[in-house]
């Protein structure tokens, strides 16, 4: 069984992708969306998305990175992929999922569900463009307004020679509203004949269970979840019976104190330090879903912006010592997208 580490732009970033491949059990990311319109990109464009490219395409830990380009025009991207497959990343994904009205306004992610020849030409495009020896991938969604092309997308993808299709389990039009259709999945995993992997709405071990189970899928790619719960990849393992289970312990928060340092510490290297608070709250925004310790340290700093403030406070041996506070509803917005919420009662089923 493979787990893969979701492309999540504005949200997993390559520092948040060093800190949960350090805690493990997931085998493969792709990076969030690069995006071509109509010029070739420096490499410096690359490497400031994927700085993994930088040490052989891979995390700290050692876990490959898949770097995605969203785009429309066929023959850009080609030169593009070419361009960044010379850097060395662990293969090239290709998105054709990404509902955001900026992206979508210039034809690119969902919408392009709307065209399979566009789709076909894109991948084949790429395909070509990049060596035999590096897996191009895609990712879509079951499609724009409805799932009546997603066959044709998933005929288009593979035809055109890529090598595994990541499916998300809903339309543009779902946009994150539970739940995903993972049934549908199956339906695109018996049409095709390259490997399928299912993603949305995995949350817990008990989700990843029943998502493999109804798509029949046997690779798993993990988003929101996994940012809420650094575990779950292991809790997943664990959950299948796999090395995870004989006697290794699936991490919960006592991994995180010193990987929330980490986090916050690498920030410093890339994000203004008017956002620096604003990304540690987002990520403690989603595993305050899971750890009532997080939802202590989110409450602490709520207020608090200053950066060295936050220092301070991350850095007092007992700030991971968390009360367990009743959560209110805050809807985590990107986009303009209600990405997901998080409330009481989420919070009281841990
Ligand atoms: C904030 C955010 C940013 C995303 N960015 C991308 C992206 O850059 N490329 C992509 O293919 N999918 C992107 N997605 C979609 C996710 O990869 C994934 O398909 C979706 O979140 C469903 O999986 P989940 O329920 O496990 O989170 C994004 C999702 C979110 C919430």
């Amino acid at each position: 069984m493979r787990i893969l580490l979701a492309p999540m732009e504005g949200l997993l970033d390559h520092t948040l992708r060093d800190v949960l491949t350090r805690v493990g059990g997931v085998d493969l990311c792709v990076s969030e969306f690069i995006r071509v319109t109509d010029q070739l990109l420096p490499n410096r464009v690359f490497t400031r998305i994927v700085p993994e490219l930088r040490q052989g395409g891979r995390t700290a830990a050692g876990t490959p990175v898949r770097a995605q380009l969203l785009g429309s025009d066929p023959a850009c991207l080609a030169d593009n992929a070419a361009r960044l497959a010379a850097l060395g990343p662990a293969g090239i994904d290709l998105n054709f999922g990404c509902p955001a009205p900026t992206v979508n306004r210039h034809r690119g992610g969902a919408v392009l569900l709307d065209e399979p020849q566009l789709v076909h030409a894109i991948v084949a495009a790429v395909r070509r463009a990049v060596p035999a020896s590096m897996p191009v991938s895609a990712k879509m969604r079951l499609g724009h307004r409805d799932e009546t092309l997603m066959l044709d997308n998933a005929h288009a993808i593979a035809s055109a020679g890529a090598s595994e299709l990541v499916v998300h389990g809903r339309t543009k039009l779902h946009g994150y509203r539970p739940p995903a259709y993972w049934d549908r999945i199956a339906r695109i995993r018996e049409a095709v004949a390259i490997p399928v992997v299912a993603n949305g709405e995995v949350w817990t071990a008990d989700d990843a269970l029943r998502c493999l189970a109804e798509s029949g899928c046997d690779a798993l790619m993990l988003g929101r979840g996994i940012v809420a719960d650094p575990g779950l990849a292991w809790a997943v393992r664990a959950a299948l019976g796999g090395p995870a289970a004989e006697g290794a312990a699936v991490p919960g928060w006592e991994v995180l104190p010193p990987l929330l340092l980490h986090f916050w510490q690498r920030t410093a290297t890339h994000v203004a330090p008017r956002h620096r608070s604003g990304r540690l709250k987002q990520w403690l925004n989603l595993l305050r879903r899971r750890f009532p310790q997080a939802q202590a340290l989110f409450d602490a700093l709520r207020t608090v912006n200053d950066p060295q403030q936050i220092d301070v406070l991350l850095s007092a041996p007992d700030f991971l010592r968390g009360l367990d506070h009743q959560a209110q509803l805050v809807p985590l917005v990107l986009d303009g997208d209600v990405v997901a919420v998080h409330g009481a009662a989420e919070a009281a089923l841990g």
